[in-house]
């Protein structure tokens, strides 16, 4: 099939990136971004220092294809039809009602996209899985889609993103592999063939996996929580390190050097955040157990449990601290859940500073690229591990436009986000000339000097 249309569903943190690349690289094919969130839509259309998703080089790429072959529209309808590939980039989220609530993954956007177009399409399209999904979803889209349409043939193509936010345009341009799933018919493999035309234009031939489409869908989930039960297991050591006068970056640099281990993820930090990394495990952990493999899905559920000790941990130890010195108040250093990103979603940040207000502790938060009013959100979101009162939140957290700001104002200070701009503070010329008795928690280990006011994770 010649494919001239490209449509996305979902125009977030991996529907914007991976089509703009796909733009790019490939400027003979018109790409629409869809979205229901007009918003969203509006703001991929305005000033490019405004975009939606932040990452580095972005913004470049949409102001090289934007209105020449990229395109941003919330006519969701007009743009399936016009398309032969239509991808679906739309949150998965954890179910909150029903079935498998605080576990599987929520489908309901999905199912919704497939519904939609089966709906509204005139002829027969490819439909690409490019959410992350639970192993054997397809079948469901393709009922759905059987059951909706009139007549209509869809193929439905399991396409996962690997993407990690903050080096996403560097992840797209030269992936690891792009892996893609489709079904052994005649029609499942001419579907994969112009999947695999459009990647070609940049990725090399052999970095193109494919496979069937329950070990694509599968893969995915793996991927994600085996690097998840890197930082789960590096991040359990630190707390015996810190036990034993082990140093656990010289652990973490020991252990990565054996080849067959190898050095990335081995990074102990105050917990993993980001929207995937729980969503996925819980959402693994509830698939083993549907199947009745009970012992796997523990063996997957310790890697989430190890995440929110270690969050706990950490806010404990600036807690225990409060025993002994008269502090009241904290300054949180980075809410995003990793640098280079404006995302917050599952930030570490957030549980521990909801712990610390539950001390009665004052936070005065400062993050570089996180807006003011997602943190207050953030904070009033009543569906993570620990809820506070929204006259507290109003009273106790302050938001600071400065590194220097925040700390100036606390006993306290914690590194939640490893900034560069945190990373290349002079903090021992702080230290050394000031008057205060500043301690600082490093829940990422980024500061290079030893200090007895500073405490490192592991160490
Ligand atoms: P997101 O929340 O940033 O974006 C999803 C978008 O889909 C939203 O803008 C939402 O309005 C839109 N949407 C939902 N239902 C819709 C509908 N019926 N019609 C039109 N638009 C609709 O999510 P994301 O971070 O881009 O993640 C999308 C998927 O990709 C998830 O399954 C996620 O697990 C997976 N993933 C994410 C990343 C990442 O780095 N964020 C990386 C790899 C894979
Ligand atoms: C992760 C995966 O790395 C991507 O491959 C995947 O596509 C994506 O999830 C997804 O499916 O959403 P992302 O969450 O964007 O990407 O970022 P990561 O770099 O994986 O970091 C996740 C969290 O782990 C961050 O909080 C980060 O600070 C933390 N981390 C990472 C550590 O604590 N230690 C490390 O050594 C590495």
């Amino acid at each position: 099939m010649i494919i001239n249309n490209i449509c996305c569903i979902g125009a977030g943190y991996v529907g914007g990136p991976t089509m703009a690349v796909i733009a790019l690289k490939c400027p003979e094919i018109n790409v629409t971004i869809v979205d229901k969130d007009q918003n969203k839509i509006d703001r991929w259309n305005g000033p490019f220092d405004n975009l939606p998703v932040y990452e580095p080089g972005l913004a470049e790429i949409v102001e090289k294809t934007r209105d020449k072959n990229l395109f941003f529209s919330s006519d969701i309808d007009l743009a399936i039809q016009k398309a032969e590939i239509i991808f679906m980039a739309v949150n998965t989220p954890t179910k909150k009602y029903g079935k498998g609530a605080g576990m599987a993954a929520d489908l309901s956007h999905i199912e919704a996209c497939a519904k939609r177009i089966a709906r509204v399409s005139k002829n027969d399209k490819i439909v690409v899985e490019k959410s992350t999904l639970p192993v054997r979803t397809a079948e469901k889209i393709k009922e759905i889609l059987k059951r909706e349409s009139n007549g209509i043939s869809f193929e439905v193509i399991s396409n996962p993103e690997f993407l990690a936010e903050g080096t996403a345009i560097n992840d797209l341009f030269k992936s690891d592999r792009v892996l893609i799933g489709g079904e052994q018919t005649l029609s499942g493999i001419k579907a994969v063939k112009s999947l695999v035309s459009i990647y070609e234009k940049w990725i090399p031939k052999e970095k193109i996996l494919e496979t069937n489409v329950w070990s694509s869908e599968l893969s995915k989930l793996a991927s994600n929580a085996m690097l998840a039960q890197r930082i789960s297991s590096i991040n359990s050591l630190s707390a015996l390190c810190e036990k034993t006068g082990a140093d656990i970056d010289e652990l973490s640099k020991a252990i990565g050097m054996d080849r067959r281990i190898g050095s990335d993820f081995l990074k102990t930090s105050v917990g993993f955040g980001g929207s995937c990394f729980k969503k996925d495990i819980l959402n693994l952990v509830y698939i083993c157990k549907s199947y009745g493999l009970d012992e796997v899905a523990d063996y997957w559920h310790q890697v989430y449990h190890i995440n929110n000790y270690q969050k706990n941990r950490f806010a404990r130890q600036i807690i225990d601290l409060k025993k002994k010195r008269n502090i009241s108040s904290v300054a949180i250093l980075g809410w995003a859940f990793k640098k280079n990103t404006n995302d917050s979603r599952e930030s570490a940040s957030i549980n521990v500073t909801k712990i610390l207000l539950n001390d009665n502790l004052k936070v005065f938060i400062y993050d570089p690229m996180v807006s003011r009013n997602n943190i207050i959100n953030d904070l009033k979101n009543i569906n993570s591990e620990t809820n506070i009162e929204n006259e507290i939140i109003d009273s106790n957290v302050f938001i600071e436009n400065s590194l220097l700001d925040a700390i100036e104002k606390v006993d306290v200070a914690a590194i939640l986000t490893e900034w560069d701009e945190f990373t290349k503070f002079d903090w021992k010329n702080y230290l050394d000339n000031t008057d205060k008795n500043l301690n600082i928690f490093d829940g990422r280990n980024i500061i290079d000097i030893e200090h007895k006011n500073i405490f490192k994770l592991g160490k």
